[in-house]
């Protein structure tokens, strides 16, 4: 029966960063430096909220938006955080993690042979969900320009068939944010080219030693732009599965109609989770943010001591370094770094063809596990 499944998912290839940890996974000593998702816990209070919502039987089906407490937190802190303004009773979906808002809002807006530009290097789901939803994925080359998008190259790639971007900042894979200036020439040409703007700012909060600037903030994209967030990395709640999409009213009661036939509704409990750390642990990221930062800082020196060109990453928790200088593919590289010293990244190419060369280092990881990867990582170099 294979032949009859779908070619679309037939093509689709399993991410490379599986493969690594999974490998990592069954040796004894390794070290898991492929980590999507923060070491930290759930907060205390946010766990028990989840399970105060639980034992009080909320357990049903929420509105199909998710719970309009939620979406009222939800809009009260981009409001008072980034000084922008969706309405909760029409403008917000609490989605499924991220993921899926992402899902919802390309099964909205493709049709079959519509191309989507995403910036490369670049987190994989992106290509996955747009050849799975008919559309064809341009990629904008960033590794000449510091992992940032070029306005004139983005210009240049747009087509009549162009019907997105999608725009990935602070970044996985690179940890790059963008500054105001790159922001503003971007949205210029965005804004003339009338394209849907879907900002994947995840990594939002986990922005170092400076404000993030949200894309949703540019009042020129109100009604183009989708804003995909959540509290999967902010909240180290990843496996409760809450994911905000917020949008113009005409737009995302479009995607409400995708959503409610894929979802019905995100988790119940989940969503009382959510509003409890919405409102009461705004603090949460800025103390992550601090063992981050120590850990970017030292992982940076280290790469850079051990003769690896490094673009330094101002938020998420990932290290983008430059192995070209070994002559082995990034593929390679991380498989005998992994059987060599037990140390496993995720190869560059895992981030489409244009990470080749790179590998992607997560620090979300205690610092001595850190130390210890380094040292790996030192025997391993003076090895090649
Ligand atoms: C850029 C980016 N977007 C979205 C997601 C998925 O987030 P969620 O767990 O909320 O679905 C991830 C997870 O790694 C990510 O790195």
């Amino acid at each position: 029966m294979l032949d009859k499944v779908n070619s679309r998912v037939r093509s689709i290839e399993v991410p490379g960063i599986r493969y690594f940890s999974n490998q990592v996974a069954q040796m004894s000593n390794g070290v898991n430096l492929t980590i999507g998702e923060p070491d930290f816990t759930t907060p205390e209070n946010v766990k028990q909220a989840g399970i105060a919502a639980i034992n009080k039987n909320l357990t049903g089906y929420s509105h199909n938006s998710g719970s309009f407490e939620l979406r009222q937190e939800v809009s009260s802190f981009f409001k008072e955080k980034y000084n922008f303004y969706y309405r909760p009773q029409d403008e917000i979906i609490i989605t499924n993690g991220a993921s899926e808002g992402l899902d919802s809002v390309l099964r909205t807006i493709l049709c079959d042979g519509d191309e989507v530009i995403l910036p490369a290097p670049i987190y994989s789901a992106y290509e996955s969900l747009i050849q799975l939803n008919g559309g064809k994925t341009i990629y904008l080359d960033t590794t000449d320009t510091g992992f940032k998008p070029d306005p004139e190259r983005l210009e240049s790639l747009i087509t009549d068939k162009t019907k997105a971007i999608i725009l990935n900042y602070p970044s996985n894979p690179t940890g790059v944010t963008l500054d105001k200036k790159v922001m503003d020439q971007l949205v210029d040409v965005l804004q003339k080219n009338n394209l849907f703007v879907i900002a994947d700012e995840i990594y939002s909060e986990n922005t170092f030693n400076k404000e993030h600037t949200s894309f949703a903030s540019y009042i020129e994209l109100r009604d183009t732009l989708f804003l995909v967030h959540g509290l999967s990395k902010s909240h180290a709640m990843t496996g409760w599965r809450v994911g905000f999409l917020l949008g113009p009213k005409s737009l995302i009661q479009q995607v409400l109609k995708v959503h409610l036939n894929n979802s019905i509704c995100a988790s119940l409990p989940s969503q009382y989770a959510a509003i409890e750390a919405l409102k009461n642990n705004r603090n949460t990221p800025i103390t992550m943010n601090k063992s981050y930062i120590e850990r970017r800082d030292f992982m940076q020196e280290c790469l850079q001591n051990l003769g690896f060109e490094v673009v330094s990453p101002s938020g998420a928790f990932y290290i983008f370094p430059s192995i070209k200088q070994f002559g082995q593919s990034a593929f390679d590289f991380a498989t005998e770094l992994l059987n060599t010293q037990r140390v496993a990244v995720v190869p560059g190419s895992s981030f489409s063809n244009y990470g080749e060369g790179y590998i992607r280092i997560s620090y979300a990881n205690s610092m001595e596990q850190l130390v210890d990867a380094m040292e790996r990582l030192e025997v391993f170099v003076k090895g090649l």
